[in-house]
């Protein structure tokens, strides 16, 4: 497989220079002509080596390497710093920093190479040399109302907690409630954004401009609430590479899809990994959701997990567990009952249930939801 090499110079001249020999040598090349473009290509790209120029006006390269060093994305990744300055300080500057090797300028081509190899092998990182890819999970209710955007956004939440970095896209064109229930009110205009640009700009460094940042460390790719939003029109390819982008820089990508089959979820179907199905256990609920899970099992080439959600109060109409695993023939990877104070309270406060009341008995049973999807 082709190694892949990140050229950071502010001087164009000297980028294209570079450029060009590893070219020549094999190797796939991007650039970048400042610090903070290093930064954000380093992360989304994920690159075999970093190239890194020293003098640069926005950001210099040790603290570009420092940066690199403080991310745990791009902690691994090799750095050789290349500088026209010879001065023994600047090289103990630089490998205080985090670099692996230094460079002089002008370099011959020969050098460059063999320098470039002898790192490559002592990081032999073979995970580097793919770019990383997160899991898409489509939250699909058999019925409207029953509680799949408040499950999906408290997956989310666990997974923040735990170190991933889950990604909520919101596809409720209109209805906008995802970012609501983070509490985050301003630049709601993410996905109708994107969904104008054309389908082959739809990739990680564009997503990662609109997408908001909660405190429990989920990120949010919002639909407004502006009700004209509804109308919003998106072509199926549009729909499956803004999951495909955000699966780039995510860990999951959480995707709101409604409920029923509506053209959305036909739409988007191809770019999921998995589904979390939600039904509610109740007798006259089971026969649609049976026939919504044949369709599904029958269109979806990734594995369905059932979740029962019970939003009403219990009661003489309400099946048992088993009751719903025997009618879907499957088995229930976890339960969330019914607690509405709780879940107003959450709301109303801005945060997910799971940070904001931890110690709920349905906060547990959020978390283990979280659990099925993360095996
Ligand atoms: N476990 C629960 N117990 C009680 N009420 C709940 C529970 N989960 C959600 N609710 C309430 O039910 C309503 C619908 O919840 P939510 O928006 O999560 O459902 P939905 O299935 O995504 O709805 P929609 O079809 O409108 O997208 C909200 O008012 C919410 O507060
Ligand atoms: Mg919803």
């Amino acid at each position: 497989m082709t190694e892949k090499i990140l050229v950071v110079d502010d001087d164009l001249e000297s980028l294209k220079l570079i450029s060009l020999m590893l070219r020549r040598q094999g190797y796939e090349v991007i650039v970048a002509n400042s610090g903070s473009q290093a930064l954000l290509k380093a992360d989304i790209e994920r690159p075999n080596l970093i190239i890194l120029d020293v003098m640069m006006p926005d950001m210099d390269g040790y603290e570009v390497c420092r940066r690199m060093r403080a991310n745990a994305n791009t902690r691994p990744i090799p750095i050789i710093m290349f500088t026209a300055k010879t001065l023994i300080d600047d090289k103990v500057a630089g490998f205080e920093a985090g670099a692996d090797d230094y460079l002089t300028k002008p370099t011959h081509p020969a050098e460059l190479a063999s320098r470039i190899k002898a790192v490559l092998s002592r990081n032999n990182t073979p995970s580097m040399s793919r770019r990383p890819q997160g899991i898409a999970i489509g939250f699909l209710g058999a019925r409207g109302g029953i509680g799949t955007t408040t499950v999906l956004s408290n997956v989310a939440a666990v997974q923040a907690a735990a170190n991933l970095r889950p990604i909520i896209v919101d596809f409720q064109f209109g209805g906008g409630q995802i970012a609501q229930a983070f509490g985050l009110t301003e630049r709601l205009d993410g996905m109708v954004s994107v969904l104008q640009r054309p389908v082959a700009e739809i990739r990680g460094p564009l997503l990662m401009q609109h997408l908001l940042s909660h405190a429990s460390g989920v990120r949010v790719l919002p639909a407004s609430p502006n009700p004209k939003e509804a109308q919003t029109k998106y072509t199926a390819d549009a729909g499956q590479a803004v999951i495909k982008g955000l699966k780039t820089i995510g860990t999951h990508v959480l995707c709101d899809l409604g409920s029923g089959y509506s053209d959305l979820v036909a739409r988007v179907m191809p770019a999921l990994d998995q589904m979390m199905f939600m039904v509610e256990p109740l007798y006259s609920a089971l026969g649609g959701a049976e026939r919504l899970l044949n369709v599904l099992r029958a269109e979806f080439k990734g594995t369905i997990h059932l979740a029962v959600v019970n939003r009403g109060a219990t009661n003489r109409y309400v099946a048992p567990w088993s009751e719903v695993e025997a009618r879907l023939g499957q088995s229930v990877v976890g339960m969330v009952s019914s607690a509405p104070e709780q879940v107003y309270q959450a709301a109303e406060a801005g945060q997910p249930l799971v940070v904001q009341q931890p110690n709920a008995v349905i906060a547990n049973q959020l978390a283990k939801l979280a659990q099925a999807v993360n095996a």
